[in-house]
Parts: structure tokens; sequence; C-alpha cells
């Protein structure tokens, strides 16, 4: 790679052990996909911040006990466990520990303790054409695809050092010429009714994809007026189904209001069609549960917005929990503060829903909560709820999410997709 004078002095150890270690991380990076040169990246988003295993931890350490200090506003994503509710979500002391001394590194290098994975909510939102290094994969296909700006889908410790560093290897989507489309999906037979239930987002989201794996693809047919937070879920269901980080809502995504756009004026390599049928077929994918029984709603991933818990709120209040569920809704310290100043919260924690910051519900401590089948509104919970915690899912609509904790048993409607 061509080096300017600086980076070659930082690569000497001129400015640091963490500059010099960082840099020369994003260089092999680098060299390994043929990039010529760095660029700068105005903000970092971190994925690397719940403890699984002691290196990822001994990194994060090292990399602060050399001096590292992020360069560019850096948000963090969530953290295994809730750190201030800590005894509420039942954590192992030592577990506790680990997560804590994590907590203290990202913190030392000055990154912002955001602990979410929907920092586009959060205040951290980049804008349309901005080049960023954003880990987790909802979120990079959030920015790339909804915002419009530049990331690629960076992996677990190459995102500090691109906060060190301020900058990434130029190469992938961080190049016009590698965000052209190459395959188009086309929704049919979808009619509005079926949009005006949010379920349905996450169910195209996991059909894309499926069908895209690592490619770019066009979608065309999604509502113009789509929620943000229904896009959230899509956008998180399709990079758990397929290696996605970027996709084209033609009308939506801003470098794509046609399709010529998408395809920078070419033909798509393969043609696909989302029908009722297999939207049908993908919601069956994602109910893993025999039965009608659950223990564990899980709420919030990614972490909920404002109007997410206005929604939760309406469908709960004046009702009651069942004694054999447990309903988590997971959410950002921000939200969390406003809800809890309007009264949404009491409401909440009054009908028995329990409110998390900081974690992710998927990462929950298996020694202290005993479940047995969940069911969630997030396809990508239940996508990886058997493979990663080795429990039973059922996908279903917040509303039926909702009816279910407070009767005890499996509720699922009739979606306006299943009748066809
Ligand atoms: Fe966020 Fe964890 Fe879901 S990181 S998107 S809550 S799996």
């Amino acid at each position: 790679m061509r080096l300017t004078d600086e980076e070659k002095r930082i690569l000497d150890g001129q400015q640091g052990g963490a500059a010099q270690m960082a840099l020369a991380v994003l260089v092999d990076l680098g060299e390994l996909f043929g990039a010529e040169e760095l660029i700068k990246v105005e903000q970092v988003h971190i994925d690397a911040t719940l403890y699984m295993v002691d290196a990822g931890l001994e990194f994060a350490e090292r990399m602060a006990d050399l001096g590292g200090e992020v360069g560019v506003p850096t948000s963090l994503n969530p953290s295994a466990i809730d750190l201030r509710q800590w005894e509420a979500y039942r954590v192992p002391p030592e577990i506790l520990i680990k997560h804590k001394r994590l907590e203290a590194a990202y913190l030392k290098m000055r990154a912002m303790p955001t602990w979410t994975c929907a920092p586009y909510q959060n205040g951290i939102i980049p804008r349309f054409g901005q080049q960023i290094a954003w880990g987790e994969s909802n979120a990079i296909a959030f920015a790339n695809s909804i915002i419009g700006a530049r990331t690629n889908r960076y992996a677990d410790l190459m995102d500090i050092c691109a906060a060190i560093i301020g900058k990434v290897p130029k190469f992938g989507l961080h190049l016009a010429e590698n965000r052209k489309a190459t395959i188009l999906i086309r929704l049919k037979g979808i009619s509005a009714p079926m949009f005006a239930n949010g379920a349905i987002y996450p169910l195209l989201g996991y059909l894309l994809g499926e069908m895209a794996g690592d490619q770019v693809a066009a979608i065309t047919g999604i509502p113009p007026d789509a929620k943000i937070d229904s896009l959230k879920g899509f956008c998180a269901a399709a990079s758990s189904s397929g290696a996605v980080g970027l996709f084209h809502m033609v009308g939506i995504t801003p470098e794509a209001q046609t399709l010529e756009m998408c395809l920078h004026q070419s033909k798509p390599q393969s043609v696909f069609d989302i029908t009722p049928k297999l939207i049908k077929k993908a919601e069956d994918r994602l109910w893993t549960v025999k039965g009608d029984a659950v223990d564990l709603i899980v709420s919030g991933c990614p972490h909920y917005s404002p109007a997410e818990f206005i929604q939760l709120v309406r469908l709960i209040k004046g009702k009651r929990i069942h004694s054999s569920v447990i309903f988590w809704a997971f959410t950002n310290r921000t939200v969390y503060a406003w809800i809890k100043n309007n009264g949404i919260l009491k409401d909440l924690t009054d009908a028995g829903v329990m409110v998390f910051t900081d974690g992710c519900p998927l990462q929950y401590p298996k020694e202290t909560w005993h479940f047995k089948a969940a069911m969630t509104d997030s396809a990508k919970f239940a996508n990886y709820c058997f493979s990663q915690r080795g429990l039973d899912a059922a996908y279903g609509s917040l509303a039926d999410c909702v009816e279910t904790a407070v009767r005890g048993k499996i509720c699922r409607r009739e979606s306006l997709w299943r009748k066809k």
C-alpha cells in the first residue's frame, strides 16, 4: 500500500504503540483486499464490545495500556449484559468482572458509552455519502442502505484500529463502483394491508438476505413511507440471513432513487420474486417452537426507539404478564431516560415488563436463566436463537408477543400473507 509520510511515522512507532499496532492491522487488511491507500473515516462504531473470549478483552486492554485513544467520534455496540442493572439481569459475578474490564478499556480509549446496536437512532447519525467504519451487521446495513453512508462490514478488533487511526483501507463498499446492485428482487402480490402489519418487514429482510448472500441487491416495491423502525427490522433480518452490507431499496436508499441508479445502468445478473407464499415459508422457518408454551418474550433487538416503546405501552398498559413468562425489552440509555421521565417505564414495569439497557438479549446468562422457548418480534433474534443459544424460538408480531405474554400461551393471529 502507498502510505503517506505521517502514516510511515505511525508505523515506525513515533506516535506510540497503540497507533503503531492499529495501523499495522489496517495495512495488513488493506493488502489482503488489494487496497492502494487509506481513506479518512468520520466516525466508528465498535462491535467488539461484548465479552465472549479473553482474546477480545486482552486486545482492548493492551490497546488502552499502550495509550490508544480514538481519533474520531466512536460509539459502542451493546455489552452482553446490562452494565447498570446487572443484578436484575442475574449476571454471575465472575462474568460481570470481565465485562467491567472491557467497559473500562473502551472508556479509557474515550469511546462513547452508547452501548447500543442502533447508534443511528441515538444521536450518532452519519450523513449521505460519508465514509465511516462500522461494526454490527444491522447497523452496517442501515448506514449503507437507508442513510447512504459508506462502510464495509468491519469485523471485531478492526473497528478499534480504525477508530484510533481515523482511517481505513480504501476498498469494498467505500468505493462507488462496488455499490452497484447485481441482483434484482421484486415484491409480487403484496398488498397495502399486508404492509400495514409491520411484522412483514423483518420477513422481507430475511428473504432478501437469503437471496442476496454477500451480493448487493436492489429491491423494488417497498412503500416509500415505510416507518424507520420497520426498515431497522428489515436491515437486522437481512444481515442475519445473509452477509448483507448494502442493498438498495428503490425510492428509499438515497443513491437508488431509480432502478437504473442501483444497477449503474446495466442489467441484473439474476432476478428473484418475493411472493406471499415465500413470506409464509420464511415465517415458518423462523418458528421452531413445538407446542404452545414459551417462557421468554424478547423485544428490542435491535434496541428500541421511542416510537417502539409507545407502541408497546399501548398494547400492554393495564394488562399483566403471566407468571410463567419473562418479558424483556432492550434499549439504549438515552431512550431509557426518556421513558423513565415520561411514565412509560412505570406502565411497563407495572405490567411486568423488564426493561434493560446496554445488553444484547441473545447473550443472556444461561447459568442463571433457564428458558425453554422464546417468542420475539425480531427475525434476527429468532434466526440466531437456536444456533447460538440452543433455544427454540417463534417469530411473531409485537401484538402477538404481548398477547402470548399475557395469556401464558402462544397466540398467533393469521396474517394476510398466511391466508393467501
Ligand atoms: Fe442488537 Fe443483540 Fe439484537 S446486538 S441487533 S440486540 S442480537
